[in-house]
């Protein structure tokens, strides 16, 4: 395979670098990044590069392998876990890791899904484990956006289940998993990356 064989999403190269500025203080104390649904893998070879104290585990449903490992057979570092497959409805997740890094994941799977991710990732961190998501988001029940308006419509004609997400429901059902939202960034292409934490166990996972 060459390069040109690989999947490519022209939106990670251009969301990742501004991703990139949050998650280099988001996961400064973490060890170990669980990504859920790497996509094309462009995100795992760069931040893994970027962040090269950190082990970057990607993972995503058994389709997409074969071309994420086309990017990771590419990446020089020594700081990748070797690929393996995760649909978040599966019981059998990775078992070491104290972040989780997931774009564009929670509008592709159905509500119920991204509930039990959330749930899972709540319930699967340890105290203090930080817990990213980025993508878009409506904010009290509206779009931010006429572009993210028509993605929605164009997301749900393609496929009844999918749509963007209401952050307040994310906040909540995260809120639910024992985790607190520490910051909304607001990302370009008015996208967002939520950044969360897992309240130690005698603290309420209230937004701080
Ligand atoms: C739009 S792609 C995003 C890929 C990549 N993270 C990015 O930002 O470009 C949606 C991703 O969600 C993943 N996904 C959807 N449902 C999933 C599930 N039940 N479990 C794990 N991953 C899932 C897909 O396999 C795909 O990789």
């Amino acid at each position: 395979m060459n390069a040109v064989d690989k999947p490519f999403s022209q939106a990670c190269e251009n969301n990742k670098g501004p991703i990139l500025k949050v998650l280099l203080s988001a996961f400064a104390p973490s060890r170990r990044v669980l990504e859920i649904g790497s996509g094309t893998g462009q995100h795992a070879v760069y931040f893994a590069a970027a962040l090269p104290r950190l082990v970057w585990q990607p993972t995503d449903r058994a389709e997409y392998l074969a071309g994420i490992q086309q990017w990771l057979d590419d990446y020089l570092g020594h700081n990748m876990a070797p690929l393996r497959a995760l649909d978040v409805m599966d019981t059998d997740w990775p078992s070491d890791f104290d972040a989780v890094f997931t774009a564009n994941t929670l509008h592709i799977m159905p509500w119920s899904s991204a509930q039990h991710l959330i749930a899972e990732v709540g319930r699967r961190l340890p105290e203090f484990g930080m817990f990213a998501v980025y993508g878009p988001f409506n904010e009290g029940g509206e779009y931010t956006s006429p572009s993210n308006r028509e993605f929605d419509q164009w997301l749900k004609s393609r496929a009844a289940h999918q749509g963007i997400r209401d952050r307040e429901a994310v906040v909540s059902c995260a809120q639910h998993a024992g985790m607190a939202l520490i910051r909304a960034h607001a990302l370009p292409a008015n996208n967002q990356l939520l950044v969360f934490h897992k309240a130690p166990a005698s603290q309420p996972a209230h937004s701080t």
